[in-house]
């Protein structure tokens, strides 16, 4: 072991740094496994390696923090056991029960995902296999081959680039094509191969614990002896990012539009942009926000209930909701309309998008999946 590592690392990338990549490699893992005994967390999807399950547990987990993200395995474990239960759910009750987490896409994915694993009889013991199923990259493929057949598959997330970098003090940016390349080898040469469960759990563990992002805690550290981020005082420089993401800022005003016999309505949104498939009542995006006014102009205007004079009532004015490079910036207002004034349809001129609205009965509005701003919205609505 102690050989190979010697030989590989003294070439290409880890040039100059060789000796001291050589002294540590045994220790590292050997060091973080001992924490993780120690300080680990216990977490359901830890419990199992039925392959689906942890399948299920890292799509809950991409983007979503470990305390959200529990009550939603534990809900899918218990009504989809199985990819085969998944496979054959619906589209819409697989959402539904996906919802308030965000990134719709990973509920769809799964659902397909579950339905290759479903149509293979099995769940393959095979790297490509799992690579290729949808919304399966290199992290969750590895997080599958290493959790649930202990096969030697290094997972590389943030938490893992982190540890990585400030250990090694690498400052390239984990961002470019170099850097991934060097903390990918890096990543493959420091895992256990014995060991690649357990090895990758405590990587992760320990830079979601120990080696925070900020205020990491390397006075109680058992790494810091060979950390040298901490030795060169650059624990909070690294690890690098080349570029900083731009973010978008996008101004909503949905119109809650309600009829005096208690419906509402609602229409499904398309592809091709944030939130697909999921529910939202009448939207007008502007470049900018709008004032009161200028909503009532454009609603009699062109509303497709036809041209009157609607009394709209303000909820909520500027509600912040982030998405990963958008911001969004809602406005909510209220318009109740007598029963009679029904018709959703003039012909798609319309500026407000409510093309395929639908009535819907208000009091059945938690069997539809509504982003969870549009949640929050509603929360607004229910205290005026
Ligand atoms: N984040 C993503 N997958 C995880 C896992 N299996 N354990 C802890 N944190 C995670």
């Amino acid at each position: 072991m102690f050989y190979f590592i010697k030989k590989k690392l003294s070439f290409g990338m880890f040039q100059g740094k060789k000796p001291y990549f050589c002294i540590m490699i045994s220790s590292f893992s050997a060091q973080l496994e001992a924490w993780y005994r120690e300080f680990g967390r216990d977490l359901p999807w830890r419990q199992t390696s039925d392959p689906f399950l942890i399948m299920l547990s890292e799509f809950i987990l991409q983007q979503t923090q470990i305390v959200q993200g529990m009550s939603y395995y534990l809900r899918f474990a218990e009504r989809f056991p199985s990819a085969e239960s998944l496979a054959n759910a619906s589209e819409e009750e697989v959402m539904r029960l996906w919802q308030g987490l965000g990134y719709y896409s990973r509920a769809r994915n799964l659902r397909k995902a579950a339905q290759e694993v479903a149509k293979a009889g099995h769940f393959p013991k095979d790297y490509s296999f799992i690579r290729a199923l949808p919304g399966v990259g290199d992290y969750t493929a590895a997080a599958i081959m290493s959790f649930a057949f202990g096969e030697p598959y290094a997972v590389l997330d943030g938490n893992v680039q982190r540890v990585l970098a400030r250990h090694f003090g690498i400052s390239e940016p984990v961002d470019t094509t170099q850097g991934k390349k060097l903390l990918r080898a890096l990543a493959d040469e420091m895992l256990d191969r014995q060991h690649p469960a357990l090895y990758n759990q405590a990587i992760m563990d320990f830079g979601a614990l120990q080696c925070k992002p900020t205020s990491p805690l390397c006075d109680a550290c058992p790494l810091a002896e060979t950390c040298q981020a901490l030795k060169e005082h650059q624990v909070d420089k690294l690890p690098v990012k080349a570029k900083r993401t731009a973010i978008r800022d996008r101004y909503f005003t949905y119109i809650y539009t309600r009829t005096e016999d208690g419906k509402t309505l609602l229409r499904r949104r398309g592809s091709g942009d944030i939130w697909q498939g999921l529910f939202e009542f009448p939207l007008i995006e502007s470049e900018r926000p709008l004032t009161m006014a200028e909503v009532e102009q454009r609603l009699n205007n062109q509303w497709p209930i036809g041209n009157g004079r609607w009394p709209i009532t303000l909820v909520a004015r500027d509600v912040l909701h982030q998405l990963t490079h958008q911001r969004l910036h809602a406005d909510f207002y209220c318009l109740t309309l007598p029963a009679s004034q029904c018709p959703v349809s003039n012909g798609g001129k319309s500026n407000v998008q409510w093309e395929k609205g639908q009535w819907v009965e208000e009091k059945s509005l938690d069997h539809y999946a509504l982003p969870r701003l549009l949640e929050k919205l509603l929360e607004r609505l229910k205290r005026t």
